[in-house]
C-alpha cells in the first residue's frame, strides 16, 4: 500500500478496506464519499475502459445504454459491499460524526440499510439537484420489428405503443445518504467532547439551508478524465455544513480527488483512498495546487 502526503492531505493507493484498517478509532470528523455502484459493464476493479467502449454503442437500437441494464443483483452487491465500508466508517468516525454518501434513487435504500445495520443513525436523504443527466428511456419498436408477426399486426402494435417508453425518467438529481454515528451523550455533551454532531445552518440568499443542494455538473475539464467527477463547489458546501475548520475529512473512494480539493480549499485536513493508480495520480495532480 503506497501513501503520499501532499500538504494537509494523505492519499492511500489501496483498496479502501485495507486502508481503513490503518486508521485509528474515533479519528475522523466527516466522511464524504461517492462509492462505486457496480454498474453493468464495469469490472470489479472499477476499470471503466469497457464502459467507455460501450459508450459509442450506447444509442444503437437494441443496445441498452451504459449503466442501465436493470439487475436487482446490483443493489444486493452494493449493500453487501457498503456494509463492510459502513462498519469501518463507524469505527473510525468520531461519535456524532457524519457519513455523507452519494447514490442513485434506485440504490439509496440499499446504502441506507447497510449503514443503519452497521450502527449508524440514518438522518436524512439529501438531494444534489443538477442540470440533468442523459435521458435513457427507449421505445419497444426495435423488438416489435423483430417479432414474427404480420406486417399489419406490427404496424398496429407500434401505433398502439406510440408515446410509451421504458420506465427511466431523465435524472435531475442524485441522492445523498446523511447518516450519523451515535452521539456520546447529548448534542451539547457530544459537541464539547468531540466538536461533531451539530451542523452549520447558514442563510443562503435569505433561505435556510434545505435538504436540496443545487449545483451544476462540472464542465468536462481536459485534465479530469474520470466518469463521475463531482462539482467542487457542492463538496465545499457539504464540508462547510457538516464539519468545522481544521477537522479531518475522509473520502474512501477518492476518484479524481474532488473531495480532497474541496477539503483543502475549505481549510480542513484530508485523507483519501483510491484503488486505481491512474486516479491516484490524477488526484495528486489536483491537490498539488495547495502546496
Ligand atoms: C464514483 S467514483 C468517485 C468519483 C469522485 N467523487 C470524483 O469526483 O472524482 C468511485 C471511485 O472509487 C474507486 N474504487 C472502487 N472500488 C474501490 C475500493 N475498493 N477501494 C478504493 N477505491 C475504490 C474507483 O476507482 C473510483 O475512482
Amino acid at each position: 500500500m503506497n501513501t503520499q502526503k501532499i500538504g494537509n492531505a494523505i492519499i492511500y493507493h489501496a483498496d479502501c478496506l485495507d486502508a481503513f484498517r490503518k486508521l485509528k478509532p474515533n479519528s475522523i470528523d466527516l466522511i464524504a464519499t461517492d462509492p462505486p455502484y457496480f454498474l453493468d459493464g464495469m469490472d470489479d476493479g472499477w476499470r471503466d475502459d469497457n464502459l467507455k467502449r460501450k459508450k459509442a454503442k450506447a444509442n444503437a437500437v437494441g443496445g441498452l445504454p451504459i449503466g442501465m441494464k436493470f439487475d436487482p443483483e446490483q443493489g444486493r452487491r452494493l449493500q453487501g459491499f457498503f456494509s463492510l465500508v459502513s462498519n469501518e466508517a463507524l469505527r473510525t468516525l468520531k461519535p456524532g460524526g457524519f457519513l455523507l454518501a452519494f447514490s442513485q434513487g434506485r440504490l439509496f435504500h440499499r446504502m441506507a440499510v447497510a449503514a443503519e445495520d452497521s450502527g449508524f443513525e440514518v438522518r436524512d436523504m439529501l438531494i444534489w439537484e443538477h442540470n440533468g443527466g442523459q435521458g435513457k428511456a427507449f421505445t419497444q419498436n426495435h423488438f416489435i420489428r423483430k417479432m414474427e408477426i404480420s406486417e399489419n399486426e406490427r404496424k398496429r402494435m407500434i401505433a398502439g405503443l406510440r408515446g410509451r417508453k421504458t420506465p427511466q425518467l431523465r435524472p435531475k438529481f442524485e441522492s445523498i445518504l446523511l447518516a450519523q454515528k451515535p452521539k456520546d451523550g447529548t448534542f451539547v455533551e457530544n459537541w464539547n467532547r468531540w466538536n461533531t454532531g451539530l451542523i452549520k445552518v447558514d442563510f443562503l440568499l435569505e433561505c435556510q439551508q434545505t435538504t436540496i443542494f443545487k449545483y451544476s455538473k462540472p464542465i468536462k475539464e481536459k485534465m479530469i478524465d474520470h466518469m463521475t467527477v463531482k462539482p467542487v463547489d457542492l463538496m465545499e458546501r457539504l464540508i462547510d455544513v457538516f464539519c468545522i475548520e481544521g477537522q479531518t475529512v475522509l473520502d474512501p473512494f477518492l476518484g479524481s480527488g474532488t473531495t480532497g480539493v474541496a477539503a483543502l480549499g475549505m481549510r480542513r485536513k484530508f485523507i483519501g483512498f483510491e484503488v486505481e493508480e491512474r486516479y491516484v495520480k490524477m488526484a495528486i495532480e489536483r491537490l498539488k495546487k495547495f502546496l
